[in-house]
């Protein structure tokens, strides 16, 4: 009568159980330098497999760079900054809001008496354009009807804060210039920043 034979499966060793050589085979293998088998890896399959190791290294280290320069490089570009000359100082009256550069350029340039600054036209509640009303001397937004003094104070209505002003100085040929990349703000007490002004 044949012999039942009964496979029983081979249980893998556990590292405890391995010999130094063996430790040593299962180092190479995990290497890819000795394959599943035993054998030798054949060298130009080694050199892919390495090849492929350094891309996938390279890959990962170059990604992990450009996400950090992300957070390091500012994102403004400065090339954008609006500065620009509006024209000197006479032609600003005293008591008067300049509505010329309103539409293109995002500002009234306005002369309280005292000084002649660069007002932003962005409402400080949810940003709409305020009107200036002259004949009652004061900004009226029509979107929530806050109201802004002629120096950008609110007073009524939700805006929060003044309105913003922009660095304004002198040219050589003795026009203002507006910078847009420089604000300055009320609450943070920068609308006595002699940069934020010029002297009437
Ligand atoms: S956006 Fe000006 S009051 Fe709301």
């Amino acid at each position: 009568m044949a012999e039942l034979k009964t496979a029983v499966a081979e249980k893998p060793k556990t590292a405890e159980q391995l010999t130094a050589r063996e430790k040593a085979i299962r180092r190479l293998q995990e290497k890819g330098i000795l394959t599943m088998d035993g054998q030798p890896m054949p060298r130009r399959k080694f050199l892919v497999n390495l090849a492929l190791a350094w891309a996938t290294f390279a890959a990962a280290v170059g990604g992990a760079l450009t996400v950090l320069g992300g957070f390091l490089i500012p994102r403004v570009d400065f090339t954008k900054v609006d500065v620009f000359k509006v024209g000197p100082p006479d032609n600003f009256p005293k008591n008067s809001v300049d509505e010329t550069f309103k539409d293109s350029k995002g500002v009234w340039i306005v002369n309280d008496g005292q000084r002649i600054f660069a007002m932003s036209i962005v409402c400080t509640h949810l940003g709409c354009t305020p009107n200036w009303m002259p004949n009652e001397r004061k900004f009226k937004c029509p979107c929530h009807g806050s109201g802004f003094t002629m120096q950008g104070i609110n007073f009524e209505g939700p805006a929060p804060v003044p309105l913003r002003r922009f660095e304004v100085s002198l040219s050589d040929d003795g026009q203002i210039v507006v910078n847009k990349g420089r604000l300055f703000m009320a609450e943070k007490g920068e609308f006595d920043d002699p940069r934020s002004y010029i002297p009437v």
